[in-house]
């Protein structure tokens, strides 16, 4: 513990239970000194265990979904008024796509699937983002986080349409990033995550698969939600102040590498056989 969020407040969309990313992050921030306000969706709610990490980080859990500007907007009021003003940060940790759960393969896509998948997992970001830009609420220095994927820029098998929402939503991250700038210094940042055991990273055909192979890739192995938590809460503590619209890869290097030894070894060996 370093106090990092000592005195800081903010808000944590998408823990449903305790594989979740943003189950990680709120517990780290709470660690670290923050006051939090979790959000969901009212189905998360009923099946996930959100309401136990309310209890275990003395949060305040206000219902919303990220679709929606109105649920947004009476979100940051309400959070408003709970924090007595202003808040410090948010994390955007919402994704799904009804074409990835239904298996549809990316040449076949329901469209009216994929624009759900686009409202949820990237347009969302834009609502939230103006919502809390027209209602003033985030304090000097603020930042703003959301979980983003490699398949934004690179081709992975069986992500599908939400290769395409990641590369949107990181394009709003920078777009949104000189307007926050210039009102009070606040930051906008993706973090572009290892593949993660979590409900929606299961969904994702092949996932155990592809978690093992990224483990191997990366030099330094998959980045776990507990590595990711760290990472997050150094993005919302006053160590990064200067840091603003950049895709941050917390992956163990993977993005980095061509070809890997380990890898090579068990394709070779694959071969011999
Ligand atoms: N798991 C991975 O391998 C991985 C890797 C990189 C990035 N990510 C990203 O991390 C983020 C969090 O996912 P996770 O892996 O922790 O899985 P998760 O299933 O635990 O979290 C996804 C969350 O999105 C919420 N959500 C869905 N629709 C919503 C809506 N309309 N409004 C509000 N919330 C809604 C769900 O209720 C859930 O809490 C996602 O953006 C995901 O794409 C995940």
């Amino acid at each position: 513990m370093y106090n990092l969020l000592k005195g800081k407040k903010g808000i944590i969309f998408g823990a449903l239970n305790e594989q979740s990313i943003a189950w990680r992050v709120a517990l780290k921030a709470r660690e670290e000194g923050a006051q939090l306000v979790l959000t969901n969706t009212p189905i998360a709610r009923r099946f996930g265990s959100v309401d136990e990490l309310a209890q275990l980080c003395s949060a305040k859990f206000i219902e919303a979904d990220a679709t929606s500007v109105e649920d947004l907007t009476r979100l940051v009021k309400e959070s408003v008024d709970y924090f007595g003003g202003p808040f410090d940060f948010v994390l955007h940790s919402v994704g799904m796509s009804p074409n990835v759960r239904k298996m549809k393969p990316y040449e076949d896509l329901n469209y009216e699937f994929m624009n759900k998948t686009l409202d949820i997992s990237a347009v969302s970001f834009h609502k939230l983002l103006s919502v809390l830009y027209r209602e003033d609420a985030l304090k000097q220095w603020g930042s703003v986080v959301a979980l983003t994927y490699l398949a934004s820029t690179r081709s992975v098998a069986g992500y599908s349409d939400m290769a395409d929402a990641k590369a949107m939503l990181e394009s709003i991250a920078r777009n949104f990033g000189p307007i926050y700038a210039k009102r009070r210094n606040v930051r906008i940042n993706t973090v572009s995550q290892s593949p993660t055991l979590t409900t929606a990273g299961q969904g994702v055909a092949g996932m155990k698969e592809m978690y093992e192979y990224a483990d191997r890739f990366s030099p330094l192995g998959n980045a776990s939600a507990d590595d990711c938590a760290s990472y997050v809460v150094s993005l919302f503590s006053d160590l990064t102040r200067k840091v603003t619209m950049q895709t941050l890869y917390h992956d163990g290097g993977f993005s980095s590498v061509a070809l890997s030894e380990p890898v090579m070894e068990m394709y070779l060996k694959g071969l011999e056989k």
